[in-house]
């Protein structure tokens, strides 16, 4: 065998080539140990933005990121695993009455979630907006609650060693304009979900102007190719595509999402976020092989007690006084009508100003910072009414904030405007 080496693999995928198992898994180790040096590794990744790779190649890569560190069994558990991934969107609280329902339905529900970065928010920066509450759970007892009847589910920061080639990988993608590849991001997303060790998932996968893929082609595309890494792992996976032109709900950022949250979790909640709730937890619990509606789940309270217990299992206390931003701004309608618009990207830019989201890896947020939503399209709205109230510790940030929001609502004629379904598409294997 003649031996390996980064250039000329470099080479044969920028000339359109498809990398042997040998030449995947070499490089990604390689890269793992650093022998395979960054910009190396960067110019592969830009090769395979403009060139692709195959599904073969897509699933041997993925498999190499997952070899990189280490892969976590929940087999022994004595309820069935599942999770849910969503590609980000600008007032996605879901993961938080999502996660304790279906646990509550009798699945154990393992999310290991992020830190939010740009326009949309992280899951974990809005649950460490709760006095206490904590991120960092060691396995063993994410084992422990995962087995708990009466808790189920546990949302927690991903350990160094889950995959740790993908996590440098995409911080190098991040700053060398390598993120929008189709194959990368699948096998990104994919190969964290797949060492996670859930036995099913779902995926979120949102479309428009608030999310990552802006057309309905291409987020079919994504859910497509993650949807077979994740049946070739084993994993029963499926995904829906779901709206994000709007904002999901009545709130953008960290302590009010929670606020809504719970308001769901309480039988109450915006229409949107109780049937994305709804919908993605019946998806759940097909996976996970359980014969539960999860409206009766909600509806009858079990769902908020597991909420109560999840929270309380990492420090956090479930009736704590949330935070509060120091400062509010209204924005205005300016004219009569009804709002036939409210745009997602300049809700989470503006709630990002704000200080609720943070521009670079390692920065603070502001948990009280963020964006109240008093009209969403298809409400009736009169001119000087509110329609936003903006939330922030640092009131110079309002022009920004206020700018970002310019031409982020449209105020007219409801008959040129039916509402938008909130669930697309749904790929399955
Ligand atoms: N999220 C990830 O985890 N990876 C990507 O490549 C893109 C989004």
């Amino acid at each position: 065998m003649t031996a390996l080496d980064a250039v000329s693999i470099i080479t044969a995928k920028r000339d359109g080539g498809e990398l042997s198992d040998a030449q995947i898994d070499w490089v990604v180790d390689g890269f793992t140990n650093a022998a395979v040096a960054d910009e190396q590794m960067a110019a592969l990744a830009m090769a395979i933005v403009w060139r692709g790779m195959t599904r073969r190649e897509t699933t041997r890569w993925t498999n190499a990121m997952i070899a990189s560190g280490r892969r976590m069994d929940f087999t022994d558990l004595p309820r069935p695993t599942v999770d849910k991934h969503s590609t980000g969107g600008v007032g996605d609280k879901i993961t938080l009455p999502l996660a304790p329902l279906v646990a509550a339905c009798g699945a154990a529900v393992p999310q290991l979630s992020g830190r939010g970065l740009g326009h949309t928010g992280g899951t974990l920066d809005k649950l460490e907006s709760i006095p206490g509450w904590r991120a960092d759970v060691p396995v063993t007892r994410m084992r422990e609650i995962l087995a708990d009847p009466g808790i189920g589910a546990v949302v927690c920061a991903a350990g160094a060693d889950l995959a740790p080639a993908d996590k440098r990988l995409y911080a190098l993608r991040d700053v060398t304009g390598t993120v929008e590849s189709i194959p990368l991001i699948a096998s990104s997303i994919m190969s964290k979900k797949i060492a996670e060790g859930t036995a099913a998932l779902v995926l979120d996968v949102k479309v428009g102007s608030g999310a990552f893929l802006k057309t309905l082609d291409g987020a079919r595309e994504l859910a497509t190719a993650m949807v077979e890494l994740g049946t070739d792992a084993g994993l029963r996976t499926v995904a829906l595509l779901t709206a994000m032109d709007t904002p999901l709900g009545r709130t953008a950022g960290n302590a009010l999402e929670v606020a809504e949250s719970v308001e769901v979790l309480a039988g109450g909640g915006p229409a949107d976020v109780v049937e994305l709730t709804l919908t993605l937890a019946r998806e759940m619990v097909a996976q996970a092989g359980l014969d539960v509606d999860p409206a009766d789940v909600l509806a009858d309270g079990r769902a908020m007690d597991h909420w109560r217990a999840m929270v309380e299992a990492q420090g956090g206390d479930p009736d704590g006084p949330l935070p509060r931003a120091k400062h509010t701004e209204i924005m205005r309608a300016d004219a009569d009508g009804v709002l036939t618009r409210l745009d997602a990207m300049a809700v989470g830019i503006a709630a990002w100003r704000l200080g609720a989201g943070r521009a670079r890896q390692g920065d603070p947020v502001q948990f009280g910072a963020g964006i109240e939503i008093h009209a969403k399209p298809g409400d009736p709205v009169q001119a000087g009414h509110p329609l936003l109230t903006l939330h922030t510790d640092t009131p110079e940030a309002f022009p920004a904030a206020l700018a970002a929001l310019a031409d982020s609502v449209t105020i007219g004629n409801p008959l040129h405007s039916p509402p938008a379904p909130l669930v697309l598409d749904r790929i399955a294997p």
